[in-house]
């Protein structure tokens, strides 16, 4: 078995992670902040302990700040729903997940309104197309770090500053990028960076969140609302952070596989993983760039993007899903064809209705493997 659908969810995940998922439930399933014993204080220590472990990889210094979720989606949900209101203009690039994309079209029937700066036929967008579409109305810039079809980096840090000079809110939906590429919010000065714990960050399926800065909490209403285990005299939401946001149990199993998840990513280093990712996509790009007729959507070039590598094969006469189903069916080759959740993408990229094959590289993935993958789609191009 080959798994190159990292993009859509890493695996294997990091050492440690099952074990620590397994012993919090074997030893001390306690809820936290509900309970006045030992093992409730213990577990609680767990989750800050995680808070922790988020703003050393994001490069911030108070653990109250990160609010953990289920996924990235409700993180994105939480900073769009609960912030914008009627009147309010949004940008957007062309490269966002439905996560983004969704949520903006929901709330553009209650009167928000949003515009998304088109990016180049390769995925780059130049930030002068963000600046362009920014009016007096508008509230927020919104970008995906990096596109989860192609692997193009947008450029952020531009996008920041940008922010920051016209008084805009800044989200960062990190899903494609944290536990790979550097993310400060120091420097960045964001409103918030989103993230999901089961891709980059190799921890397990249902735990997300969002580090969120004072100024932006303080305007953000809670989507959520319920019981914190805090302030329990009260039936109004706590102000204070993290309980703000962190309404009804955690999904403790989650933090605790997260944490070990973490402690992996910050001692082998997201610069090692990101190389050792890169490794197999030059690998990988080379070998599709023999392919005749294949089409390298993205950039095509290790500048600029991450290890996602999506290919259209149309072009060459094949069909996407077929290419796909074949991989797998017959050389155990896991990939994901199709539009990725994100449609807008796929009408930049001009791989729109037919989609791409997605190979999405882990740090653990082989160059052996690269070539099994290779070698199966030139035998297919081939027609044998
Ligand atoms: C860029 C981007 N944003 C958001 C998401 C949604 O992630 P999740 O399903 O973990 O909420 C994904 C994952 O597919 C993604 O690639």
């Amino acid at each position: 078995m080959i798994y190159f659908d990292n993009g859509s969810t890493s695996f294997p995940k990091a050492p440690g992670v099952g074990e620590a998922m397994a012993n919090l439930l074997a030893t001390s399933a306690f809820n936290i902040n509900r309970g006045g014993y030992a093992g409730a204080y213990r577990v609680a220590d767990m989750v800050l302990d995680t808070r922790e472990l988020v703003c050393q990889l994001l490069d911030w210094d108070d653990p109250k700040n990160v609010a953990f979720s289920g996924n990235i989606t409700q993180s994105l949900n939480m900073l769009l729903k609960g912030y914008l209101k009627k009147g309010d203009h949004v940008v957007v690039s062309s490269l966002e997940h439905n996560a983004v994309m969704r949520p903006l079209n929901q709330l553009a029937e209650l009167g928000v309104s949003f515009d998304a700066a088109r990016a180049e036929v390769d995925g780059r967008l130049p930030i002068e197309r963000v600046e362009a579409l920014i009016r007096p109305e508008t509230k927020m810039v919104v970008l995906t770090h990096a596109s989860n079809v192609c692997g193009t980096v947008l450029p952020i840090e531009e996008a920041a500053a940008l922010c920051r000079a016209r008084g805009l809110h800044f989200v960062i939906d990190a899903a494609q990028t944290a536990g790979v590429l550097p993310l400060s919010m120091k420097k960045l000065g964001a409103s918030a960076i989103a993230f999901t714990g089961h891709k980059g960050l190799l921890g397990p399926q249902g735990i997300g969140g969002m580090l969120i800065s004072d100024d932006f909490a303080k305007e953000l209403e809670p989507l959520i609302s319920g019981g914190t285990g805090s302030v329990s005299d009260t039936e109004f939401m706590p102000a204070f952070l993290p309980d703000r946001f962190e309404s009804g149990t955690m999904n403790l199993p989650g933090v605790a596989g997260l944490n070990a998840a973490l402690q992996y990513v910050l001692k082998t280093g997201t610069a090692a993983i990101y190389e050792a990712e890169m490794a197999l996509s030059g690998r990988f790009l080379a070998g599709a760039r023999a392919l005749p007729g294949v089409r390298i959507v993205g950039v095509d070039g290790l500048e600029g993007r991450v290890s996602t590598v999506s290919l259209d094969f149309t072009p060459a006469g094949l069909d996407n899903a077929a290419v796909a189903f074949r991989l797998d069916s017959e050389h155990g080759v896991m990939t994901r064809c199709g539009m990725h959740c994100a449609p807008r993408a796929h009408k930049t990229l001009g791989t729109f209705p037919q989609g791409t094959v997605r190979f999405a590289f882990g740090h653990t993935n082989t160059a052996e493997e690269v070539d099994i993958c290779l070698a199966a789609l030139t035998g297919m191009i081939k027609g044998s």
